[in-house]
């Protein structure tokens, strides 16, 4: 066997501690079940060691997928009184129990990786696994995608930064009324600073019975939920998914027609998150056509959907410069900056892994090698946490994180393949 360094030993350990059998969970307690864009990390992390597990990971993911195309973004595998809201409150019909919202589609971009690392293991899966990716992207293109081919979210867990301020602008216009008395588990695991607020938390509940009273149809969300904003995480994430499955495709000796109509539209999408007031990438409100007002990490996304624009290089410096560790969730100018509390300010290292690949694809190597090391220096000394207070490194939220130990393995450490 390979010598391995112990950080590396570690981080494999980690993926080890959090396998369920077949999947992950993000971490133990905090995070029980399966989540979407979590195992496609771990996916990645297994790649650079267990290929056949990383497979296994996102066969897992997809075997909870609807009949609409739909891939959950909770998989309930089994049930764990520790986790709040569960498959009882969000009353799903899938092939298991699952929420009702998906999560960023970076399944497919991880996928075109590991296959990379071993061909002839990956044609094998993909050919299961292609369909599903298809099914599941069209879901996209065709429930969630607003006039311009942005892609929305219905809730703020779909966009995997839950507590951005991106959602407060719709948020204010649920009244939670009738929400009733729930339990919440989150705050029995970790410090309440760094987790959303109850005045939050009543609105997500709200948002999950009102899907549920829908029977989580498309239609009827699309006229009923007062909720819909177009997101950068979305609309990035998808953009480069279709063009790592349209690559995928070509050698796969796949027809990628589809893909690329969806890549032009996705493409109009993406232009349509340009705020030339804030000179930044924004989450927009569908309902009220308003903009967020805040540069997010999700805005640095343009470069990794293959997107090259000047005045998000300026912002980008100007932000880096400003805090002692990149990216954090939102600009530290901001009046919301919040270094502790979640998606307000912290920074998270899956979110740099991919701006990193971003910048480096666009050919902006210093930034993305200066980024990849600041964020294996976090992980060094600061543990895989679950995310990091910029300004001073200090870890936050769960512990033995899985995505922080894939992001680590796959892209931040020595080892890794890097880009
Ligand atoms: C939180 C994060 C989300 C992640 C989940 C599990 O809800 O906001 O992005 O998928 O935890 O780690």
């Amino acid at each position: 066997m390979d010598e391995i360094s112990e950080m590396d030993r570690r981080a494999r350990a980690i993926l080890g501690a959090n396998d369920r059998g077949g999947y992950t969970v993000p971490t133990d307690g905090l995070y029980p079940y399966q989540w979407n864009w979590d195992s496609a990390f771990a996916a990645w992390g297994f790649g650079r060691f267990d290929p056949a597990r990383a497979w296994a990971e996102l066969e897992t993911l997809f075997s909870g997928q609807w009949e609409n195309g739909m891939v959950p973004h909770i998989l309930f595998h089994k049930a764990d009184p520790g986790y709040f809201p569960g498959p009882e409150v969000w009353g799903c019909k899938g092939p298991l129990p699952s929420s009702g919202i998906s999560q960023p589609p970076v399944a497919a971009s991880f996928a075109r990786r590991i296959h990379e690392a071993d061909p002839a293991l990956g044609r094998e899966a993909m050919a299961r696994l292609w369909p599903r990716f298809m099914a599941w992207h069209r879901w996209f293109m065709t429930w969630r995608t607003d006039e311009a081919g942005a892609v929305c979210i219905t809730h703020p867990w779909e966009s995997g930064r839950d507590n951005a301020p991106d959602w407060d602008g719709a948020m204010a216009r649920i009244d939670p009324a009738g929400v009733g008395e729930y339990q919440r588990r989150d705050t029995a695991h970790v410090d309440p600073h760094m987790r959303p607020t109850k005045y939050d938390y009543d609105r997500y509940i709200w948002l999950v019975q009102l899907g549920r009273r829908l029977g989580w149809d498309e239609a009827a969300m699309a006229r009923e939920n007062p909720f819909r904003v177009a997101d950068p995480t979305m609309t990035f994430t998808l953009l480069r998914a279709c063009r790592d499955m349209a690559a995928l495709g070509g050698e796969l000796g796949r027809d990628t027609g589809e893909i690329e109509e969806w890549i032009t539209r996705l493409e109009a999408g993406a232009a349509s998150l340009w705020n030339e007031a804030l000179g930044s990438y924004d989450s927009r409100d569908v309902h009220a056509g308003t903009w967020s007002g805040a540069v997010s990490n999700a805005s640095f996304l343009c470069w990794y959907a293959g997107l090259e624009n000047a005045r998000m290089l300026e912002r980008y410096d100007r932000i880096a410069a400003a805090v002692k560790y990149a990216v954090p969730s939102i600009d530290p100018e901001h009046p919301l900056f919040d270094r502790k509390r979640y998606w307000r300010g912290p920074v998270w290292a899956i979110m740099n892994a991919l701006i990193g690949i971003g910048l480096h694809d666009m050919g902006h190597r210093r930034r993305a090698e200066a980024l990849r090391r600041q964020t294996g220096e976090l992980i060094a000394t600061r543990g895989f946490a679950e995310y990091f207070d910029p300004l001073d490194g200090s870890p936050a939220g769960g512990g033995a994180f899985t995505w922080t130990a894939a992001v680590w393995l796959a892209w931040a450490s020595d080892s890794a393949e890097q880009y």
